[in-house]
C-alpha cells in the first residue's frame, strides 16, 4: 500500500509529482503529501484525505523546485493526519523521506534516537527512516543510506533526498515495489508504471537493496558494497491512454468495458507463440501429483473458479488456499506438488509469502501475474503473464476475467500432457474461449438492463448470491465486488447450503442474485429460487439456462440472459453482468467507485 514518486530533472518537478500521484492514488488514499528542493531547503506541504487537498492548497500556495518526493498514504502506523502524512523530514530538515512498506522495528530505533534527544513528530514507523538517516549523515548520503538499510528490518520502498547533496535522489526498495523512470528531461521513481507513462517508457525494474541514484541526466545503481551495477531499461508496452479514464465516469466502468479486448488480448499472448508460450510448455505436469492455487482477495476467486475448471479437465485435487493462511498453515505440499500464485499486482504480501512458503518445501511455483516484472513475476519458477494493462480502479474487473481465461489455458495444457484430451477436444474447448470476446461484448450491449435493474437496488441492507459448482465460484467474486464499493452487506453460498442456516436471513424483498449456467444443475439452482421467492425474496437470475421453466410474469423473478459457452468458462460471462451490476448499484449511491473505502489495489502488507 502507499504510493511514492520522485522525480529529477530540466521541469518543475511540483505538477510532475501530482500527476504521478494521481495515477497511484489507487494505493492509498488517506493523505498525500510532496517535498522539493528549493535553493534553500525543502519545501513541504501535506494534507490530510485525498489527493484534491493536496493540490488546492498548493493552488492556493504554489510552489516550485526541479527535484522532489511525493508519497499517497494508506494508513498503518498512525491515524491519517497531516502530521502522519509524508514526506517525513529529519530533526534538522535535512533528510526528506518518503516509504511505502512497514518498517517492523521502528520502536528499538525510535527508542534510541529519542533516548539521544531526537524528537519524533508523527506516531509513523517511517519517520523513523528520516530520522536515523540524518543522524548517520556525515557528509556521503551513499555511505548514510547503506548504514540505515543496514539497520532496517521490513519492508521498504524509499525515495530520499538531503539538502547537501540536491543534484541526487537516492531510492531503494525491499520486498515492496518501486521502478524507475528515464526520460529526455529527467528521472523518476515509482511504486508502479503509469504515474510515469506520461513521461517515458524506459523504466528500470531494481531488485530488492540495489540502490539507484538518480540525476538530472543519469541513473546510477550501486550495491550496499558500493559497486556500481549494471542495468539496462525495459521497454514498457503500455500505452498512456490505457491509464487514462477515456471519457468514462470511472475507471472501473472503462476497465470493465475493456474486457473483450482484454480476453482476446491474454487469449493471443498465452495460446500463440509469444513469450510465455516455452515457459508454459517446458513444465511437465504430469510429474505432479497435487496442485494447489493461492491467492487474495479477487484473485483467490479466480483460484476457485479454476479449480473446477482444473478438476474436470485434468482429474486431479486441486486445493485453493487464501494466502493469507498457507503461509502459516505448514501448507503440505513437496516436490510433487505445483503451487500456482495469482496476481494482479505481483506484490501482494500474503501472496509472496505463499510463494516463499511453498519454494522453501521444494513445490514448484508457477505465477499468474499482471505486473510485468513484480516480485511475484520474478521470484516463481515458472510466471505467464495477463495482458489486462493497467488496472487502476481499486476493485479489479479486467485483470480477473484476464486471470480465468489464463487458468483455463492453462489447465487445457495440463489436461493435454495428462493424456485427458483428445487434440479434437482441446481445439473445441480453445474455440469455446476464443468466442468468450464476442460474448463478453453482447453482455455489454445489456448494460441499460443492468443498469435499470441495479437502480431498484441501492436500498438494499444485504444481497446474497447463490450458485452451485462453477456458478458458485463466480457468486463469490459478484458478492465481493458488490460488496467493496457499494457499501452494502453481501454473501455467497452454494445453493444446496441455504437450508443450513442462511434462508433464515431471507426476508421480505431480500434480494437475492442467483447464478445459473450449468445445464445439469438447472432444476436444483431453480428449486432453490423458488424457496427464497416463497419466503419473500426478490431474485436476479444471472444465466445461459434461466428462461426455460422460470415464471418471468412473477414480479419477483427478474433474469439478465446471458450468451451459451460451455459450463466450465462460463464464469467469464457471468462475471461481467455481475460487475456491471455492483458497479452500477455503487453509482446510484454516488460512492467514490475508483477508491472504495478501506482498501487499497496493492496490499503490500500483512
Ligand atoms: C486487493 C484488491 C483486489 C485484489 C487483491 C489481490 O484486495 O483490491 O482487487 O484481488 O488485493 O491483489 P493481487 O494484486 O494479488 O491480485
Amino acid at each position: 500500500m502507499c504510493g511514492i514518486i520522485g522525480y529529477i530533472g530540466s521541469e518543475n518537478a511540483v505538477p510532475i509529482i501530482v500527476d504521478g500521484l494521481k495515477k497511484l492514488e489507487y494505493r492509498g488514499y488517506d493523505s498525500a503529501g510532496l517535498a522539493v528542493y528549493s535553493g534553500g531547503g525543502f519545501e513541504v506541504v501535506k494534507r490530510k484525505g485525498r489527493l484534491q487537498a493536496l493540490e488546492s492548497e498548493i493552488e492556493q500556495n504554489p510552489i516550485k523546485g526541479f527535484a522532489g518526493i511525493g508519497h499517497t498514504r494508506w494508513a498503518t502506523h498512525g491515524e491519517p493526519s497531516n502530521e502522519n502524512s509524508h514526506p517525513h523530514l529529519g530533526h534538522q530538515n535535512k533528510i526528506a523521506v518518503v516509504h511505502n512498506g512497514i518498517i517492523e522495528n521502528y520502536k528499538q530505533l525510535r527508542e534510541k534516537l529519542e533516548a539521544g534527544g531526537i524528537k519524533f513528530t508523527s506516531e509513523t514507523d517511517s519517520e523513523v527512516i528520516a530520522q536515523l538517516t540524518e543522524y548517520y549523515y556525515k557528509g556521503d548520503i551513499m555511505e548514510t543510506v547503506i548504514k540505515v538499510v543496514n539497520r532496517l528490518e521490513g519492508s521498504y520502498a524509499l525515495g530520499i533526498m538531503c539538502i547537501d547533496e540536491p543534484d541526487a535522489l537516492i531510492a531503494i526498495k525491499k520486498d515492496n515495489p518501486l521502478i524507475i523512470g528515464v526520460s529526455d528531461h529527467g528521472q523518476f521513481i515509482a511504486s508502479d508504471v503509469p504515474a510515469v507513462l506520461k513521461h517515458t517508457n524506459q523504466v528500470h525494474y531494481p531488485n530488492d537493496k540495489e540502490i539507484a541514484v538518480l540525476r538530472k541526466g543519469s541513473v546510477q545503481f550501486f550495491n550496499l558494497d558500493n559497486e556500481p551495477i549494471q542495468k539496462t531499461p525495459e521497454t514498457i508496452t503500455w500505452s498512456f491512454d490505457s491509464a487514462e479514464k477515456g471519457g468514462y465516469p470511472h475507471f472501473m466502468l472503462k476497465e470493465i468495458m475493456e474486457q473483450p479486448k482484454v480476453l482476446q488480448d491474454t487469449f493471443q499472448s498465452a495460446a500463440n507463440t509469444g513469450d510465455n508460450k516455452p515457459i508454459i510448455d517446458s513444465l511437465d505436469f504430469t510429474r505432479f501429483n497435487k496442485l494447489v492455487i493461492t491467492a487474495c482477495g479477487s484473485a483467490y476467486n479466480a483460484g476457485v473458479v479454476a479449480k473446477n475448471v482444473f478438476e474436470r479437465l485434468c482429474g486431479i485435487t486441486v486445493e485453493v488456499e487464501l494466502a493469507s493462511e498457507f503461509r502459516y498453515k505448514d501448507a503440505v505440499v513437496d516436490d510433487k506438488t505445483l503451487v500456482i500464485l495469482v496476481s494482479q499486482s505481483g506484490e501482494t504480501a500474503d501472496t509472496i509469502a505463499a510463494m516463499r512458503e511453498a519454494k522453501s518445501k521444494g513445490a514448484a511455483t508457477l505465477s499468474v501475474v499482471n505486473v510485468i516484472g513484480s516480485t511475484i513475476a520474478k521470484e516463481s519458477d515458472f510466471c505467464v503473464y495477463t495482458a489486462a494493462g493497467p488496472e487502476i480502479a481499486v476493485a479489479t474487473t479486467k485483470a480477473f476475467s484476464a486471470q480465468l481465461v489464463l487458468l483455463y489455458i492453462l489447465a487445457i495444457r495440463f489436461a493435454v500432457q495428462l493424456k485427458k484430451l483428445s487434440p479434437e477436444a482441446e481445439r473445441e474447448l480453445l474455440a469455446q474461449i476464443k468466442a468468450l470476446p464476442e460474448k463478453a461484448n453482447d453482455i455489454l450491449k445489456q448494460v441499460d438492463l443492468i443498469q435499470q435493474y441495479a437502480s431498484t437496488c441501492v436500498g438494499c441492507k444485504s444481497i446474497f448470491f447463490i450458485g452451485r459448482n462453477i456458478d458458485y465460484a463466480i457468486a463469490l467474486e459478484g458478492s465481493l465486488k458488490l460488496k467493496e464499493i457499494s457499501y452494502i452487506h453481501s454473501e455467497a453460498y452454494a445453493g444446496g447450503e441455504l437450508k443450513h442456516g442462511t434462508i433464515s436471513l431471507i426476508e421480505e424483498n431480500t434480494l437475492v442474485v442467483a447464478i445459473s449456467n450449468c445445464k445439469r444443475l438447472y432444476d436444483k439452482i431453480m428449486s432453490n429460487v423458488e424457496q427464497v421467492i416463497s419466503r419473500g425474496a426478490k431474485v436476479l437470475l444471472i444465466g445461459n439456462c434461466p428462461a426455460a421453466g422460470a415464471n418471468e410474469t412473477d414480479k419477483k423473478l427478474s433474469v439478465i440472459e446471458l450468451p451459451e459457452t460451455n459450463e466450465l468458462f462460463s464464469p467469464s460471462l457471468s462475471v461481467v453482468a455481475l460487475q456491471l451490476f455492483a458497479y452500477f448499484v455503487a453509482a446510484n449511491k454516488g460512492l467514490d467507485i475508483d477508491k472504495p473505502r478501506n482498501l487499497a489495489k496493492s496490499v503490500t502488507v500483512e
